[in-house]
């Protein structure tokens, strides 16, 4: 098998980029590691910045997007159980959708099917090889047999736990980590949303975030400890926990009932320089991992994909390297703009064992100045909704 630009991962990242290349013409083959029904399962981000919102609806992907997502104006921040609105429209003219990563997938996979695009499932043992030379290729293995996929470019867009990563040899790539000492555990049910918006909330027994998928389907989540044990954490504890962080007149109204899904994800800063590597280029949470709580991950990773097609179009229409050439600078500085919004967002909000009375006076006077100073407001909202190009 041969093609222009041979993707590992099948997850937003690899998608999105594969569908941005076909629209300007140039060929790629998606190699992922699981079933595709698994990929359209995994329940992750929800919040998508107006940038992501608009660079899919101008390629094709905005009709179920504008029927189902749900625009938000506004977050609000609960310090206490004492709620404050930020007004993200007034401040910045801008506003969020919320748009399930999973339907994001569905949308994109669609798509490329629809295009006759190739998508790979099930790929076993997938490597990387030859990307310092002009030569490079990927290797899988299916029921088949062993497979190879020659190409031109590799993009590793295969996630955190990816392949693409770990095989550039340990001299030529430099990681920045911070791992959190708690995590998320984070519940979906058919319930009616607490609120029209979300709420962020730190409270003295925790951080709690009420988010949504829709008018009928709740996405909440409590900061946890990270050896917490799921069986320890039965439907009717979460929902008592929520209401205690959330305040009391969210737990007034708060809508329970069953979960149908539970999970618990660690809380992890981490960014690994440069993101081109020959002719490999990595994307999304292959390069860098941001804690959720600025809801950054999946935006950036969009953003990465746009500034590689972008670079991989000049190559191939153009035959300038330039755009392949400031890939890695122009990603990697959006990358630490994210990190440093995410891990002050994440900083501020959640509850540090141990830490001294003071710390915790300093995050509500943090809090405090952001709920009340325009000049705050106005700073976070304009990371919220979207960072600048770098
Ligand atoms: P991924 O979505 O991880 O996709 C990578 C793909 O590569 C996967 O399909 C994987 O199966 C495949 N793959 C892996 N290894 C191989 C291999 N060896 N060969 C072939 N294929 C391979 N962000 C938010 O903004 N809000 C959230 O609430 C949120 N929650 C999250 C919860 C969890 C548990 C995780 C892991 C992430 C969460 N994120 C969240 C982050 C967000 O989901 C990611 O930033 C986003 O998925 C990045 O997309 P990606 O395509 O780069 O990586
Ligand atoms: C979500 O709905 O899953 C979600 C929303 C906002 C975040 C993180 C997760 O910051």
């Amino acid at each position: 098998m041969r093609t222009q630009v041979g993707i590992v991962g099948g997850g937003p990242a690899g998608l999105l980029l594969s569908h941005l290349l076909h629209r300007q013409g140039i060929d790629s083959v998606i190699v992922e590691r699981r079933s595709r029904a698994y990929v359209e399962g995994r329940i992750r981000a929800g919040v998508l910045e107006q940038g992501t919102v608009d660079l899919l609806a101008e390629t094709g992907l905005g009709a179920r997007m504008a029927r189902e997502g749900l625009v938000h104006g506004g977050i609000e921040i609960a310090i206490d159980g004492a709620r404050h609105r930020i007004d993200l429209a007034a401040l910045t003219g801008k506003s969020v959708t919320v748009y399930g990563q999973t339907e994001v997938t569905k949308d994109l996979i669609e798509a490329r099917l629809a295009a006759g695009g190739t998508i790979v499932y099930e790929a076993d043992e997938v490597s990387v090889h030859g990307f310092d030379s002009d030569t490079p290729s990927i290797r899988w293995r299916t029921a088949d047999g062993p497979q190879e996929l020659h190409c031109d470019f590799i993009a590793g867009c295969d996630g955190f736990h990816g392949v693409c990563r770990p095989s550039v040899p340990a001299g030529r790539i430099r990681t920045y980590e911070r791992v959190y000492p708690f995590g998320w555990l984070g519940i979906l049910s058919q319930t009616e949303p607490v609120s029209d918006e979300l709420i962020y909330a730190s409270h003295d027994r925790g951080f709690a975030l009420a988010s949504m998928r829709s008018h009928a389907l709740s996405r909440y989540y409590i900061q946890c400890d990270l050896d917490v044990k799921l069986d320890d954490w039965p439907d009717e504890r979460i929902w008592d926990e929520l209401k205690t962080r959330l305040g009391p007149e969210a737990a007034a109204t708060i809508e329970t009932g069953p979960s149908i899904e539970k999970s618990v994800a660690p809380l992890r800063s981490f960014v690994a320089e440069p993101m081109r590597f020959g002719r490999m280029f990595l994307a999304g949470d292959a390069a860098h991992i941001v804690p959720p709580t600025g809801a950054k991950g999946l935006n950036l990773a969009v953003a990465d994909v746009r500034v590689l097609a972008e670079a991989f179009a000049e190559h191939f229409r153009d035959g300038s390297s330039a755009g392949i050439d400031s890939y890695s600078e122009r990603a990697l500085k959006r990358v630490w703009k994210a990190q440093r919004f995410s891990w002050w967002f994440s900083a501020q909000l959640h509850r540090y064992d141990g830490a001294e009375p003071f710390a915790r006076r300093l995050q509500l006077a943090e809090l405090d100045y952001l709920t009340g100073s325009e000049a705050a407001s106005h700073a976070f909202a304009e990371n919220y909704v979207g960072l600048p190009f770098g």
